[in-house]
């Protein structure tokens, strides 16, 4: 059987399917899609330092071959996550990344500080990215804040630390340099792309928001790239995402360069899917003659 752990900023992941932030409910799924101790690790929903409502609705809306969000974060705040959802994801057996937005730099260190002490941490998440918030959130896509967030945040930390780029900028691979500079042990790649749809019976934006992050695989060929020109860019690992809803779709990732991937959208259609992509990938490891999935990582690059 082939060996299918990764590893990221020295931890080791017991296969490289993941979830993505806000897209996964660990400690809510229903008796019949799985136990998230099968996956390589989970993700919560990204957390902010005070409790915020999110959004006004609708926060969804479906597109072709994908979806819309703008949900916005609503978050109960840090207090109430250490005390009430941490304990609980801390439990599961597996690898736990908690996801933090700060607004303005203090905030982020404040959350990093907190979480970096509480026990069954194993990675921060800090998504710098977040495209639906009339907050502060746009640090990915300016390489000054980008590495004043991270940097600030390094020095106050030491458990490994996760920077999660946007899409939504002329070169990921420039931001990605910038993320590795000031500090971060890894890379997620990436966010949703800014985009919108409108109602025309109402003859409004569709979303609440105006303006939402599109997901799915829709995007999958764009972030997939983005992940391919990270790669030949930086030298920390990359958890890729973007419209990963089949098996073949991470293995296209881990040819490109991705060290693990990430499930968002497509866990809403078909809640089995990360276990579906598992099997596939020790399938297509074993039926081509490799016997680690580290073997793969970065073959794309071959040629
Ligand atoms: C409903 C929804 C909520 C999301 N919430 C978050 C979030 O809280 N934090 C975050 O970093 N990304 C969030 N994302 C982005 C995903 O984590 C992921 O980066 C993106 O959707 C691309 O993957 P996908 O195409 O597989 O969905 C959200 C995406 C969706 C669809």
């Amino acid at each position: 059987m082939p060996d299918l752990s990764v590893e990221i900023a020295g931890v080791t992941l017991k296969n490289p399917v993941l979830p993505a932030s806000g897209t996964y409910e660990a400690t809510r799924l229903p008796a019949d899609t799985g136990s998230p101790a099968g996956l390589g690790a989970i993700v919560n929903k990204t957390i902010t330092l005070r409790p915020q409502p999110g959004n006004p609705p609708p926060r969804t809306w479906e597109t072709p071959c994908g979806m819309l969000n703008s949900i916005g974060i609503p978050s109960a705040g840090l207090k109430e996550f250490i005390t009430d959802e941490l304990p609980r994801l801390a439990r599961l057996d597996t690898r736990l990344i908690v996801s933090i937005a700060g607004f303005t730099i203090a905030e982020f260190t404040a959350l990093a500080t907190r979480i970096a002490d509480q026990p069954g941490v194993n990675f921060i998440e800090l998504n710098l990215s977040c495209p639906n918030l009339k907050k502060h959130t746009a640090w990915a896509q300016d390489a000054v804040q980008l590495k004043n967030a991270i940097s600030a945040v390094r020095k106050k930390v030491a458990l490994p630390l996760i920077a999660k780029l946007s899409p939504n900028v002329t070169d990921i691979a420039e931001m990605a340099l910038a993320a590795q500079d000031a500090g971060a042990d890894a890379l997620s790649v990436a966010n949703t792309f800014r985009g919108m749809a409108i109602d025309i019976l109402a003859r409004t934006p569709a979303l609440g928001n105006i303006s939402g992050g599109l997901s799915g695989p829709a995007i999958r060929p764009l972030a997939l790239y983005a992940v391919y020109s990270t790669y030949r860019k930086v030298h920390i690992p990359i958890i890729g995402m973007g419209g990963i809803a089949r098996w073949q779709d991470a293995i296209e990732y881990l040819l490109a360069g991705a060290n693990a991937v990430a499930v968002g959208m497509y866990n809403f259609v078909d809640p089995l899917c990360m276990n579906n992509i598992i099997s596939g990938i020790d399938a297509y490891l074993d039926k081509n003659g490799f016997s680690s999935v580290k073997e793969i990582i970065g073959l794309a690059h071959r040629t």
